[in-house]
């Protein structure tokens, strides 16, 4: 997938040691798909040279406003013209007060300063936004000159990303370290995505859970987790405030997510319960085991040579979605619930009957055998109204078609109607 297919960025370095991971980034923008002109502060070639940035961008650098290769010598004018956005990176808290100030006596301040802003395009004109990632030691970061200056960057329009914590190059351990370029790329390309459940909360199971047999042995499945966590990534992207509640996976959490680990399904089902009375929409995408045995052995089962084998009993786990599905804030529409289903065959039948089943008003189904553990999937989409297919694709594409479809359904589908949907799927339900 290639997220930033066509979009061209100005990518802006200012003095600061992190300049070294604005190389990688700019790699990374040009692998989704980006274009990218490098113009860089005279303090930032004291960190790194701009035939680095040539040769890893393929266009020449810029370092001053009196650059004569621009026919009309408005460099400033014309390379902020041509970008979908300008990304300072690294942003050092001397450039972020210079910007403050209107100050414009470098090209890239005289860039920032002459940007189309929202609220000033005129025509047919677009705006250029302005993405900051800031980078300095943590005494700089955390002084009130800085965070005031940062708060006001934003309250002027500028989109500030955040910074990372730990070990920084001054020997100090703290909170002002630039972001490593994997995540400013996840944070840029996220920046781009609609914002259709902007201030929307999103709660979403994730993963197989695992049932102990004993405590080194236990039951689980072959889920990965990986469409639970590309539709985390899709909500979040979309401005959603989003609780994974994964179960035991090795996938790294999507940015900005907030993740509680969990093993069991009865783990799952507190974790979830403690979230769905502040929840706007619920997406069971678990693989939540059925059954856990009946008494999980305290110490390790062990063979006795006599060849005898043990004999276990079962259990029913909970069911989450349908529990949840049950909830008042549910029935009367004001959290919204999608489940899941992995079949193995007569996906559509199962999946109908599913929906009806567990009480949700949208039921997503996918062949389990095709996509535990792949990057791709195909997705059926059930509702009162019949089915839609989603073609076969990359989990995050589909994540996103998803995440705007369940958009599309909060906003068609006010609080009562949703209750009335919930309504007629609990009488149908108990036709069944
Ligand atoms: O009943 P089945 O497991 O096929 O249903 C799948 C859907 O129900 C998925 O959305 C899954 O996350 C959810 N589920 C659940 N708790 C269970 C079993 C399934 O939330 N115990």
């Amino acid at each position: 997938m290639n997220d930033l297919q066509g979009k061209h960025f100005v990518l802006g370095l200012t003095g600061g040691i992190a300049a070294y991971k604005a190389a990688e980034l700019c790699r990374a923008l040009i692998k989704e798909g980006a274009t990218v002109q490098v113009v860089m502060t005279e303090g930032a070639e004291q960190f790194i040279t701009p035939v680095t940035m040539q040769a890893l961008s393929g266009r020449s650098v810029y370092t001053s406003q009196w650059d004569a290769r621009e026919p009309n010598n408005m460099p400033h004018i014309n390379l902020s013209r041509e970008a979908d956005a300008i990304v300072i990176a690294p942003a050092s808290a001397d450039f972020m007060a210079k910007l403050l100030h209107g100050r414009a006596d470098d090209l890239l301040s005289l860039m920032c300063l002459a940007r189309p802003r929202a609220d000033s395009v005129q025509g047919g004109a677009k705006e250029v936004p302005l993405l900051i990632a800031p980078a300095m030691n943590r005494e700089m970061w955390s002084h009130p000159a800085t965070q005031r200056n940062m708060a006001q960057l934003a309250a002027d329009g500028a989109h500030m990303l955040g910074v990372g914590s730990g070990f920084q190059a001054c020997g100090e351990t703290g909170d002002g370290r630039m972001l490593e370029p994997a995540q400013l790329l996840e944070d840029i390309i996220a920046f781009f995505q609609p914002k259709a459940l902007s201030g929307q909360r999103v709660l979403i199971t994730a993963g197989p859970t695992f049932e102990a047999i004993d405590p080194v042995r236990g039951i689980t499945n072959l889920s990965s987790g990986k469409m639970g966590f590309a539709i985390a990534r899709a909500a979040h992207e979309a401005g959603a405030q989003v609780t994974l509640v994964a179960g035991p996976v090795g996938l790294a959490t999507p940015r900005g997510v907030t993740r509680v680990d969990v093993r069991s399904a009865r783990d799952m089902l507190a974790a979830c319960e403690a979230h769905t009375a502040t929840a706007d929409v619920f997406i069971a995408c678990a693989a939540v085991a059925d059954w856990r045995p009946a008494a999980a052995a305290e110490q390790k089962i062990k063979k006795d040579g006599s060849g005898a084998t043990p004999t276990m009993a079962f259990i029913e786990n909970p069911d989450i979605l349908a529990s949840v599905a049950k909830t008042e804030r549910a029935r009367s529409g004001q959290l919204f619930c999608v489940g899941f289903a992995a079949e193995s065959e007569n996906l559509v039948e199962h999946a109908k009957a599913k929906r009806l089943r567990k009480g949700v008003p949208l039921l997503v189904g996918n062949l389990g055998p095709a996509t535990f553990g792949q990057d791709d999937n195909a997705l059926l989409l059930v509702d009162a109204h019949g089915v839609q297919q989603m073609e076969r694709a990359p989990k995050l594409q589909l994540a996103r078609a998803l995440v705007q479809d369940i958009a599309r359904r909060l906003q068609a589908t006010p609080a009562t109607a949703t209750a009335a949907t919930t309504a007629a799927t609990t009488a149908a339900t108990a036709r069944t």
